[in-house]
Formats: structure tokens, sequence, C-alpha cells
């Protein structure tokens, strides 16, 4: 089993969703939460994580310097020592120390091609560009901004849409479908067994 921590900053559709494939879906007797992490105290994913039981920790990352909240993040690493980190809408740049301490272990959900469009704002981007489609990436994370080598992909048709929620609903129902599916390719892959 690898060992999994999530982390999440908001509402933690993914994070929860990769949990549920834990228990019932194609990540069961693969991979097991470890730890789930927040940088934001109001984090609503905080309280759903925490009745199901899980370890649940929350280090605010308001006012803090990088490099000095990352480092308190790998001590508390230290206690849980996952094999890999699961990013799910974790709105926070990791610096170099924190990702050469993982290197190759990170995995990110990225709403949009990675090579056409990094950073935020990707599903308002697809919208105001009048996209037919954009794509869901999963891609391991390296010192770039989603740059880092990608894992899978998925289409998402925006034919159609109306609005931006629109375009965020049919977006999220490809990401629930593909993030799972990439961990388990990560972490079934011969190469990666520990
Ligand atoms: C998702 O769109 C994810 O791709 C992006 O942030 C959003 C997080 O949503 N990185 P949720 O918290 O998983 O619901």
């Amino acid at each position: 089993m690898k060992k999994i921590a999530l982390f999440a900053s908001g509402r933690g559709s993914n994070l929860m969703n990769i949990l549920a494939s834990m228990q019932n879906g194609c990540l069961a007797n693969l991979a097991e939460a470890v730890l789930v992490f927040s940088n934001q105290p109001q984090a609503p994913v905080l309280a759903k994580a925490e009745a199901l039981g899980l370890a649940v920790h929350c280090i605010p990352s308001r006012g803090k310097k990088r490099l000095d909240f990352d480092a308190e993040v790998l001590d508390l690493l230290e206690k849980y020592r996952p094999d890999y980190i699961v990013l799910a809408g974790y709105m926070r740049v990791l610096s170099a120390p924190f990702v050469a301490a993982y290197a190759g272990r990170i995995v990110n959900i990225h709403p949009a091609d990675t090579q056409v469009h990094q950073g935020l704002g990707a599903y308002k981007w697809a919208f105001e560009q009048g996209l037919e489609e954009t794509k869901i990436t999963v891609h391991l994370v390296d010192q770039g901004l989603d740059t880092g080598p990608i894992i899978a992909q998925a289409p998402v048709n925006l034919a159609g849409v109306k609005d931006l929620a629109e375009v965020e609903r049919r977006g999220l129902a490809v990401e629930h479908q593909l993030y799972p599916q990439a961990l388990y390719q990560l972490f079934s892959s011969s190469k990666n067994k520990q």
C-alpha cells in the first residue's frame, strides 16, 4: 500500500473523491491516506476529512515566508512519511526545497492542458477563449509552475457552454474521473512498487 498525504486549500471535491476511490474504487488495496493537510484554517475540506476519522492537520500559511512555511510542512510530513503527496486544489506554489524533498513523488491536477495554460484561472481562460474543448492534466510537480511530466490527460467537451459555472461543472466531472485513474496508473506501475 502506498502511503499518501493529500493536500487541499478549499472545498476538496477532488480530495474527497480520491478518498472514496481508496475505500471502494480503483485505489482500494493500493493506496491509503495517512494525512489530509491544508494551509487554510477555513477550508471546508478539513471538516469533511475529519468526519471520516482521518489524520487531519492545518498549518496556516498566511503571513509566512514560503521557505519557512514549507519547512514547517516538511517537519509535519516527517511524522507520516508518505510515499506520495497528492495535491488537490492546493493553492500554493511549492518551494524548491519542498519539491526536492519529495522529487518525483508529488502529483497535481491542473484544469487545463499544462502545455497550453499554466497557473490560476484555467476554466475562466477556457471560457473566455471560447474553446470547444479543454483538457485536464494530472502531472508530477517539478520546480516550475505546472511544468512537470504529464501522467494523464483527458478532454472536456465545452461545446455549447453558456457560462463559467457550466465549464467548471463539466471540467470537475472529468477531474473526478481522471485523477483516481491517473493515480492508479502511477501507483501500480512496477517502477514505483516499493
Ligand atoms: C480543481 O479545479 C483543481 O483542478 C484545481 O483546483 C480545483 C479544486 O477543486 N487545482 P476541489 O477543491 O477539488 O473541489
